[in-house]
């Protein structure tokens, strides 16, 4: 088969390597992808949102198959577009990518079909959301409704930061459009975990579950990032409650979604808030986790390929998946500055000393090759993922190879997997 994987980071580099694994995969490519994804794939220089070039070259290189990464483009309607074009793709409708790319729709989604989620309320009108800020009690979360690249939630100690959160999404539009509605929320306590599962319209197959870590330094200290890393299973998800998510989370979300007209189809992550009164939703996404999704496939035994192609198709119930006993673990290591300004450019080496330990794989984010030499070019630039007995021990294996790495103007945070080990 012919196949076309669309994004460049961390999260494709792990799709390609999964995928060229199969048997069923001939011709890979990749759009934009990145030096570690070019040599699995032949790299296309389009970017995620030419949604037109994308589409082209598609169906001028006869591509039979499209994975999305990224949630832009099947936001924008990139899946709409393949199948119109009768090329299957894996990823949900823009119609159904509304559970991402809009807060309201999913928080009105969560009440109509009695999904747990946190109370809240959506406004238009900066003056009504204050208003209700008036009303309810601090720490409460303010969010702009659209997509704001995971930055568009505001967690407020008390009413002033609430009041100043409304101005600079709604009037500064410090977002953008994402601001022209906010959703206001009760702020929920407990640990934060990921739970994935295929969905082909009407059935759903669990995969597994991870935590991330957000903040860009050790202990969750400084500002949010996109994810320094990532562990899986979660272990704050036992199997009961996992199957507690699948019937009171992902069912009736794809009941929901295929009554409102939307059916889903693609990967459903839901990220949540396990509290001392059960999982609650904070959000949807409507793609794999990035950095989750590294040490996800790292779990699998199964041909990845088959399992999304037929997801795709909407024969879901044909597929069996079977993971690895193990654990794994994925350390992100970033360019100095991140999330903030960084420079690009500088030189890695040692990679192929890391590549060599067993259980290992790198997996690259922002890096470009330039000659024999692979050189920084992003915010987030490898993922270094192990695998291991525990969790323990894949953390030990990722940090070992890790400290092989010779990258003076890159950082990572050295306690990834600390609440599970803990635990
Ligand atoms: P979201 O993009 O909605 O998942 O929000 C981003 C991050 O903000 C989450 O990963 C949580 O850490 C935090 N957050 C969002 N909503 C809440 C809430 N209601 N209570 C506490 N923390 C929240
Ligand atoms: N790692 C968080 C995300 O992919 O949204």
């Amino acid at each position: 088969m012919k196949i076309l994987v669309i994004g460049s980071g961390g999260r494709e580099h792990a799709l390609c390597w999964a995928i060229a694994q199969s048997p069923h995969c001939g011709e890979l490519y990749c759009a934009p992808g990145n030096a570690g994804i070019s040599r699995l794939a032949e790299c296309v220089e389009i970017g995620p949102d030419d949604i037109g070039g994308l589409v082209d070259f598609a169906t001028g290189n006869g591509i039979e198959f499209v994975v999305v990464g990224p949630e832009a483009p099947l936001v924008a309607g990139l899946a709409d577009r393949l199948e119109a074009a009768g090329i299957p793709a894996f990823g949900p409708s823009a119609k159904a990518a509304e559970l991402e790319g809009s807060k309201g729709f999913m928080k009105d989604l969560c009440a109509k079909y009695d999904i747990s989620t946190a109370d809240y309320e959506t406004f238009d009108e900066p003056d009504a959301a204050k208003e209700y800020i008036l009303r309810h009690r601090a720490p409460i979360v303010v969010k702009a409704d659209g997509l704001a690249a995971g930055k568009g939630v505001i967690i407020c100690r008390n009413k002033n930061e609430a009041y100043a959160a409304i101005d600079h999404i709604m009037t500064e539009r410090a977002f953008g459009d994402a601001g022209g509605k906010v959703v206001i929320e009760e702020f929920l306590e407990g640990e934060e975990a990921s739970f994935f599962a295929l969905v082909d319209g009407t059935r759903a197959l669990p995969l597994v579950s991870a935590q991330d870590h957000k903040a860009a330094y050790d202990g969750g200290e400084g500002p949010n990032t996109g994810g320094m890393g990532a562990y899986s299973p979660a272990t704050v998800i036992s199997e009961p409650m996992a199957k507690t998510i699948m019937d009171r989370v992902i069912t009736p979300t794809i009941k929901g979604m295929a009554a409102e007209g939307r059916p889903y189809r693609g990967v459903l992550y839901v990220g949540l808030m396990i509290t001392v009164n059960g999982p609650k939703v904070l959000e949807f996404n409507v793609r794999f986790g990035d950095p989750e999704c590294q040490p996800m496939v790292m779990r699998l035994k199964s041909d990845l390929l088959e399992a999304l192609f037929a997801c795709a198709e909407g024969r879901l119930h044909e597929v069996k998946l079977e993971w690895r006993d193990q654990a794994s673990l994925v350390v992100v290591m970033a360019a100095e500055g991140y999330p903030g300004y960084y420079a690009k450019g500088s030189e890695i080496r040692g990679l192929d000393k890391a590549e060599a330990l067993d259980g290992v794989v790198v997996y690259h984010a922002g890096t470009k090759a330039a000659g024999k030499k692979i050189l920084a070019d992003g915010g987030r630039v490898l993922g270094v993922a192990a695998r291991g007995e525990t969790i323990a021990k894949a953390q030990e294996l990722a940090y070992k190879a890790v400290d092989l790495i010779d990258w003076p103007q890159g950082f990572c945070r050295r306690d990834i997997g600390w609440r599970a080990i803990k635990r």
